[in-house]
């Protein structure tokens, strides 16, 4: 039998709203129960609105073990969740990312020769494979999910990322914590422990840069890698809020760098400001440090709030940006005709390598 030849991407931007969302409406009618289409928080409002489930991270890994008779499992998110959706669902099931080009920046800050590296140097230092428990942010590669898994690691998201390194820590006295510096110090330092006791890894120097004594006296040793959209948040701008609205509330993204999250009243993933801003009480007033596109949805959702957006310029996911109705509609239309359109396949060793690391994650909460 020959194969059918995919529907192409381009006709689609010729469409207008309207008939491009009747036609992804059809097709997700047709495919019914076979197709779950997930979507993170920083989608745009176009495609969230076809979700079938939305969350963080976390919430979104465990409904892509959670949904066994979808046979597809559509990923509205960015590379690094649909890889995880790949691993964690079966062997059956297909993960599909709409948009291959939808990275990670800060996933991409971290790649396993330079982790293997490091972790060379380190054990020059001291014995790492019975001091150091690697910890990787669920923002990374799979085989750093990988890497994890086979050195008696694991892995965190942004709401459960104090209570994965308390695990790691009841394991051996040391954590490696990659990709995102600022996750990790800010997590580290809410379970109590002082920025003494952490040193930055900068993976383009010699010995990361740091000298043996540093290495020997870290509790925590973070990889310098962030978020550049996070990075944009200020502690002036808190400040200018403080100022101007004295009653209002804090909230940020622990991807925000130590000194924002120091003055925010209340940190914690997508799902947890959401959260924290739906069960607030009406009139109560809001800035919040993260991707713009959940903000704009809490600020259109809750008009009974005063919602503000804490950066004074623009700071949206870009690479989230990628998926775009035409590409939702795209790859629903060709699993229609018997097509699969960007399949995210993790190699099978590398993916039960990086299964150790997540269900490790997954049995501490
Ligand atoms: P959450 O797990 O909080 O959704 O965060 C994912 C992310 O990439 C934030 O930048
Ligand atoms: Fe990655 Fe930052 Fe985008 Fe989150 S907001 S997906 S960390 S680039």
């Amino acid at each position: 039998m020959t194969k059918p030849t995919p529907i192409p991407l381009e006709p689609l931007y010729e469409l207008s709203d309207q008939a491009l969302e009747a036609r992804i409406r059809q097709a997700k009618e047709t495919l019914g129960e076979s197709c779950v289409i997930l979507g993170h928080h920083y989608q745009r409002e176009e495609v969230y609105q076809f979700a079938d489930f939305t969350g963080d991270s976390l919430k979104l890994a465990r409904l892509a073990s959670q949904k066994p008779d979808a046979r597809y499992i559509l990923f509205c998110g960015v590379h690094f969740m649909a890889e995880v959706a790949d691993i964690l669902s079966s062997p059956e099931q297909i993960a599909i990312l709409p948009d291959m080009a939808a990275g990670c920046s800060m996933a991409d800050m971290a790649d396993l020769p330079a982790v293997e590296s490091a972790w060379q140097a380190i054990g020059k230092v001291i014995d790492v494979e019975s001091m150091v428990t690697p910890v990787t942010y669920v923002n990374s590669m799979a085989d750093l999910k990988g890497f994890c898994g086979d050195h008696g690691g694991t892995v965190c998201t942004s709401s459960n990322a104090e209570k994965v390194l308390a695990w790691a820590f009841e394991r051996r006295e040391k954590v490696l914590f990659f990709p995102d510096q600022h996750l990790g110090r800010n997590s580290a330092a809410r379970m109590g422990i002082s920025l003494d006791e952490m040193v930055l890894w900068k993976p383009t120097q010699p010995n990361g840069g740091l000298s043996d004594e540093q290495i020997k006296k870290a509790k925590v040793i973070l990889w310098d890698g962030f978020c550049s959209v996070h990075q944009m948040f200020q502690p002036a701008h808190i400040d200018l809020f403080r100022q101007k609205m004295p009653g209002v509330q804090i909230t940020v993204h622990p991807e925000c760098s130590y000194e924002v999250c120091q003055k925010a009243d209340h940190l914690g993933s997508t799902e947890q400001i959401q959260s924290a801003v739906r069960n607030a009480p009406s009139g109560s007033q809001w800035a919040i440090g993260t991707e713009l596109n959940l903000v704009n949805r809490l600020k259109h959702e809750m008009p009974d709030k005063e919602i503000h957006f804490l950066c004074p310029t623009i700071c949206m996911c870009s690479t989230m940006f990628r998926i775009d109705t035409q590409h939702l509609c795209w790859a629903l239309e060709n699993l229609v005709a018997g097509h699969v359109v960007n399949p995210i396949s993790v190699p099978p060793a590398v993916a039960a390598s990086a299964k150790k690391a997540l269900d490790r994650m997954l049995s501490v909460l």
